[in-house]
């Protein structure tokens, strides 16, 4: 399907702005992309660091026919398109981070928020906003205090030519494309495998604002990361309930 792009200079946040759209009846395939945001949101209300012109940020107005419960595979099939496409136009090599984040050497890269409406008269979503936000050619002197600890961008994880956000864009977008039209064939999912970080690592589970160690051990076909704690018990984690440290 044709997507339809538009860019602009300065937004608040390219999630809202889409939203808006999408409540207006904006049909699937509206694609806006900002230059900076001046509000750039991230998961669980943080702000997501967005300057102007060394990073892509952008949100995809979908209409999936997906119930909820699914919304997960959107996001998860979006962590690889963005993994991949960094892989093909960098020749570097990428992680992902359990749910969705992408890794360069051990920080990161790429986070991608979506944000669903449920429909009033169905099971279905109405629709999706999936936001997308990479740090392309920030140096590491570019980020504020503490976020350099924990993010990168391409540039700093070894790629010197800087601006690479058009190819770039065009690559996850292509891929993501690919993955959408046929979402429950799960073709993405031997690629989000590969690059899952922490299997047969400890990590600490966070549920109800209680921290347990367990070990991950697997990625089921939802995408949900199968743990184990130390008394033996195995659980099925999905990301609405839980976070990994
Ligand atoms: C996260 O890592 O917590 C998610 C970050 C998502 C950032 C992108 S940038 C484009 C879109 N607009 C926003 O305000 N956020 C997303």
């Amino acid at each position: 399907q044709k997507l339809r792009l538009e860019v602009f200079k300065s937004v608040a946040s390219t999630n809202e702005l889409v939203k808006a759209l999408a409540s207006g009846g904006e049909a699937e395939g509206k694609v806006i992309l900002s230059e900076e945001q001046t509000a750039g949101r991230g998961r669980k209300g943080r702000p997501f660091f967005s300057p102007a012109g060394t990073g892509i940020y952008m949100s995809i107005l979908l209409r999936p026919r997906l119930s909820a419960a699914d919304a997960t595979l959107l996001t998860t099939s979006a962590a690889v398109a963005v993994a991949l496409a960094i892989e093909s136009v960098s020749g570097l090599s990428t992680q992902i981070k359990w749910v969705n984040d992408v890794f360069m050497n051990g920080k990161k890269v790429c986070g991608i928020l979506t944000e669903a409406s449920l429909s009033l008269e169905n099971e279905w979503l109405d629709y999706a906003v999936l936001g997308i936000g990479i740090n392309v050619a920030l140096p590491a002197a570019g980020f504020p205090a503490g976020l350099s600890e924990i993010a990168t961008s391409i540039y700093q994880a070894g790629n010197p030519e800087g601006d690479l956000r058009n190819r770039l864009t065009a690559e996850v977008l292509n891929r993501f494309m690919g993955y959408y039209e046929q979402l429950k064939e799960r073709l993405f999912l031997p690629e989000y495998r590969q690059r899952m970080m922490s299997l047969g690592e400890t990590v600490m589970v966070v549920k109800e604002h209680q921290e347990q160690a367990a070990t991950a051990v697997d990625i089921d076909n939802d995408c949900r990361l199968k743990v184990r704690y130390p008394n033996g018990d195995e659980e099925y984690l999905s990301s609405g309930e839980v976070r990994i440290l």
